[in-house]
């Protein structure tokens, strides 16, 4: 199997690793040997810390031999799939698939790990738009076991299940849309946590520190909502935020994330964004209290209303939305389970709060107002997103 990756940034490196590890000959395209030699140390780096923790068997060279790198798309001609991971500019998008189009065999499918650009718009680009899918893929690739698989309106039923198959192959666990929605199911449950971690600090009810040490100690999540906001890219954030409201998504009003932009301060990628890393490009743990007042039902609600909203539209059911939260975001738990035992009566309670103070992104979803006024109330209940059995 031949496959072309297309950018080699922080998804792209990522994902042309993943498929060298499964054995897959890859061609990695960039456009300066600068940008190519840095994707190189990198997938070296994360490569060495694989094999001494005996996740793969193969020495680091082995799998680095089967990657050739260039930064022209000729080295693409004769590639089975081609994944493209460039910048969230639709521009750059264009020419990148305009490119590909022209190269790639005919045949060949062509996949985008946008984060939040709808594929149907990625397709009409090029002239095979039945041969064009979304396939999400999570920083960092080689650690986090989801791939989203996302087809547009006009790709065909065979080009998906070849995506599915692939990502298996590539040790990865997909999770269908049965419909494409801007910012797909991840993006639009993280944008809801995103929105109240600043809620909570732009209304004064919480700082940042607490907001994320109720994440971590209380939801048991792997990074505070801040914390990942700066681990995904500050920049990142503030495109996937505008893309999904821009197209439909209820807004909440919020600053924080754009004035780190406006001042360059991109997260770990610069070495600084809420917080301080050892340096650009270096994540290490932050420090945050034991304690917080935050409640955790209350940072998770808007985040489960959206739940609901994508369950109501029959986009994915609740298993699909817990698979994408414990593997793509390495929750403990899927966020509906973690609801279920929070309880749904009050994480509704927590959004009509907010709700009636005016913010209308928090307005209950009719599911969730179903099932708590039909006593599912979530695990204390026997019966939320979940049945449950008599313990
Ligand atoms: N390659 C190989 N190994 C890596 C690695 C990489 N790229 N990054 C980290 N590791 C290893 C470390 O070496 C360490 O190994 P060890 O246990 O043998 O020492 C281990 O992973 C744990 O790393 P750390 O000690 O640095 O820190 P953590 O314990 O906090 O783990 C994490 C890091 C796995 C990233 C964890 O914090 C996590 O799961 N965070 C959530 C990440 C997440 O939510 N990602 C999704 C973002 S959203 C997205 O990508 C979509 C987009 O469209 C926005």
């Amino acid at each position: 199997m031949r496959i072309a990756v297309v950018g080699s940034g922080t998804m792209g490196h990522g994902i042309a690793e993943v498929a060298a590890m499964a054995g897959m000959e890859v061609k990695l395209i960039d456009i300066s040997w600068d940008i190519l030699n840095r994707a190189k140390e990198r997938m070296l780096d994360s490569l060495k810390r694989l094999h001494e923790r005996g996740t793969i068997r193969e020495t680091p060279d082995t799998v680095m031999s089967r990657i050739e790198m260039s930064v022209s798309y000729d080295v693409a001609k004769d590639v089975d799939f081609a994944i493209e991971a460039v910048p969230e500019i639709l521009d750059l998008k264009r020419k990148v698939f305009q490119e590909l189009d022209r190269v790639v065999p005919k045949e060949s499918i062509l996949a985008t790990n946008t984060s939040s650009i709808p594929i149907s718009d990625i397709g009409e680009i090029t002239s095979r738009k039945e041969k064009v899918i979304g396939m999400h893929f999570f920083n960092p690739p080689p650690l986090m076991k989801l791939v989203e698989i996302i087809p547009s309106k006009y790709t065909s039923e065979d080009v998906t299940r070849s995506t599915v198959e692939l990502a298996k192959k590539m040790g990865k666990t997909p999770v269908r849309l049965r419909v494409e929605v801007p910012g797909f199911v991840s993006n639009r449950i993280f944008l809801r946590l995103l929105q109240e971690a600043c809620r909570e600090v732009e209304s004064g009810e919480a700082t940042i520190e607490e907001v994320d040490s109720s994440a971590r100690n209380k939801l048991k999540l792997p990074m505070g909502i801040f914390e990942l906001a700066d681990y995904v890219g500050l920049d990142v954030v503030v495109d996937l935020w505008k893309v999904i409201v821009e197209r439909g998504a209820s807004d909440v009003k919020c600053s924080s994330y754009k004035e780190k932009v406006d001042r360059k301060e991109l997260g770990v990628k610069t070495g600084k964004g809420f917080y301080t890393y050892p340096a650009p490009g270096k994540y290490s743990k932050v420090s945050l209290p034991a304690e917080s007042k935050v409640p955790p039902e209350r940072i998770i609600s808007l985040a489960v209303n959206e739940g609901a909203w994508l369950i109501e539209n029959n986009i994915v059911n609740a298993e699909e939305i817990d698979t994408v939260m414990r593997l793509g975001f390495n929750f403990p738990k899927g966020l509906l389970e973690i609801a279920d035992e929070l309880g749904l009566d009050k994480i509704l309670n927590a959004l009509r709060e907010i709700n009636s103070r005016g913010y209308e992104a928090y307005s209950p979803s009719p599911l969730l107002v179903k099932m708590v006024s039909q006593g599912q109330t979530g695990k204390s209940s026997g019966r939320g997103f979940y049945t449950y059995g008599k313990t």
